[in-house]
């Protein structure tokens, strides 16, 4: 296949991905690499353009990561962003410093429009800033095009070399045009033509995975939510039946998931397996209260049922899983911190009987991964379903899981969505659920005292549901759902609504 590509080199900063995901926004392939790839490797791929992350590093610090300085005369546009600005000035003869008084977060910039970077664009606005040093003296033959109060250089040029950096994160949506910047480096500078679609990455990655995969049987973690769904539909066009796909009920979907589930991919060509092991799973989550041990049973369960569902399928090379990339950093990749197990990424139990984990859709963000099932031919109320996590309700029963307390919270969770969708807002709310608290409280109903459990709503809004905010629900439909769930489902008599954002919250409550 024939495309353009930019090699976003990756200094080990938070954003990488995410540089590669805007890169790609605006039509353009790319591929991500360690900053330590000879540059004979990086010319192979013959890149209309190379972009430095950031990285938490200073320039000056022992083994900070460097660069071989004859990438700068390859004749390649260079964009630097954040240490990849610094790293830049550093070799290239300039000094970096690190000033007594800090900018971070959002910055107000102004910026020199006649800088092709910014052409186009206003000449002030918001930068988001993430390192303190910054370059105090410029290398020879470039000019600084951006400024803060406290940073001299926020961006740089040298439009002879074709070499370019700026100091804050374009690719973050608190950059106001940052993305557009990105654009014009690509489109202005590297001079790209936009010759990369979700069509090309879907054949790409069918391309790669029949190539990995071979004669072997590949057994999938179906759970119809919409990141194995796709994961499901990319294997089935790449190696058609040689997949297998296993539907575990665990007994912690939401009302009449399960049939659902089975229903929508029961009749498609691929191998459907549905499991009843919801005995199984509650036996052993009985009495377990602590959330991320109820996470770790979970995930183990579910790698257990599924030896015993590849050994009845005879030799089983590969365990596909639809993990994506946000999964992947809050799991703990590389130095980030863990935040939860997410059941299809952490908690897998160190004999697994398979030859290789398959992880399709690893680095691509959500609405990509819709995007992508969308361009798989997938109806869209699959593609559009809200994410539902892998541990399912157990995660939203807080402490101990019973099938009473599971009931209640189907049936709650069933008019919440159900009202929801009379409003009119599934599409406005991106993610909403019933949570089961474990809390109850005294109230009356008719002439009695009730002791119940408060159940509490949450509803949010996001575009990568790594950061988000609750959902504004208006009162009157707030209303409807309350009055509605105490009079309809026995053992709640009180409804909160959740009204933080992510973070300090997760969305989950679990
Ligand atoms: P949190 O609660 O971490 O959730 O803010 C972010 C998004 O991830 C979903 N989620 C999971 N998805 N396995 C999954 O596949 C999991 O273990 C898991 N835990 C949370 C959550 O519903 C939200 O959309």
């Amino acid at each position: 296949m024939n495309h353009q590509t930019v090699v976003v080199l990756d200094f080990g900063g938070q954003y990488n991905q995410l540089i590669a995901r805007r890169v790609r926004e605006c039509s353009v392939y790319c591929e991500v690499l360690p900053y330590q790839t000879p540059l004979s490797e990086i010319l192979a791929k013959q890149p209309i353009g190379i972009i430095f992350t950031g990285g938490p590093n200073s320039v000056y610090a022992e083994n900070a990561p460097q660069v071989d300085p004859s990438l700068f005369e390859a004749g390649v546009p260079v964009l630097g962003i954040c240490y990849g600005i610094q790293l830049m000035a550093h070799t290239l003869g300039g000094h970096v410093t690190s000033p007594d008084s800090r900018e971070y977060g959002k910055t107000h910039t102004a910026y020199n429009t006649e800088c092709v970077l910014f052409r186009g664009l206003p000449a002030e606005g918001i930068s988001w800033m993430s390192h303190t040093d910054y370059i105090d003296r410029l290398p020879e033959g470039f000019s600084s095009t951006a400024h803060t109060s406290a940073c001299p250089t926020a961006a740089m040029q040298n439009p002879g070399k074709k070499l370019y950096g700026m100091q804050f994160h374009p690719e973050v949506l608190h950059s106001e045009n940052g993305i557009a910047m990105l654009r014009n480096f690509l489109y202005e500078v590297c001079g790209a033509v936009g010759d990369w679609t979700m069509g090309d990455y879907a054949r790409t990655a069918i391309a790669s995975l029949r190539e990995k995969i071979g004669n072997g049987k590949v057994l999938l973690a179906l759970s119809g939510g919409v990141d194995s769904s796709v994961a499901a539909a990319l294997l089935s066009k790449a190696v058609g039946n040689q997949l297998t796909c296993i539907f575990v009920d665990h007994g912690l979907m939401r009302k009449n998931e399960g049939d659902e589930v089975e229903a929508a991919f029961g009749g498609r060509d691929l191998n459907f397996v549905r499991i009843d092991a919801s005995d199984r799973f509650l036996g052993k989550l009985s009495g377990v209260c602590d959330p991320e041990h109820k996470r770790k049973i979970i995930g183990e369960e579910f790698i257990r049922v599924f030896e015993e569902e590849a050994k009845k399928i005879g030799q089983v090379d590969f365990l596909a899983q639809g993990t994506i990339y946000p999964d992947v950093i809050e799991s703990g990749a590389g130095e980030a911190a863990v935040i939860k197990s997410h059941h299809n990424v952490g908690g897998l139990p160190d004999h697994v009987d398979f030859k290789e984990i398959i992880e399709p859709l690893r680095l691509l963000f959500k609405d990509e991964t819709r995007a992508l099932g969308r361009e798989l031919g997938l109806p869209d109320y699959l593609v559009d379903r809200q994410p539902f996590p892998g541990p399912g309700l157990a995660i939203r029963i807080l402490g101990e899981i019973t099938r009473e307390k599971i009931a209640i919270l189907q049936d709650a969770d069933w008019i919440f969505r159900e009202e929801i969708a009379n409003a009119g807002l599934t599409n406005e709310i991106h993610q909403y659920f019933a949570v089961l608290t474990n809390m109850r409280s005294v109230g009356v109903m008719g002439d009695g005292r009730t002791y119940d459990y408060t159940l509490a709503l949450r509803g949010v809004t996001t575009t990568d549901f790594m950061t988000a905010d609750w959902a504004r629900i208006p009162y009157e439909i707030l209303d409807v759902i309350s009055r509605r769930i105490v009079n309809e489902v026995r053992g709640i008599n009180r409804i909160v609504y959740d009204i933080t954002s992510k973070p300090p919250a997760t969305i989950e409550w679990e």
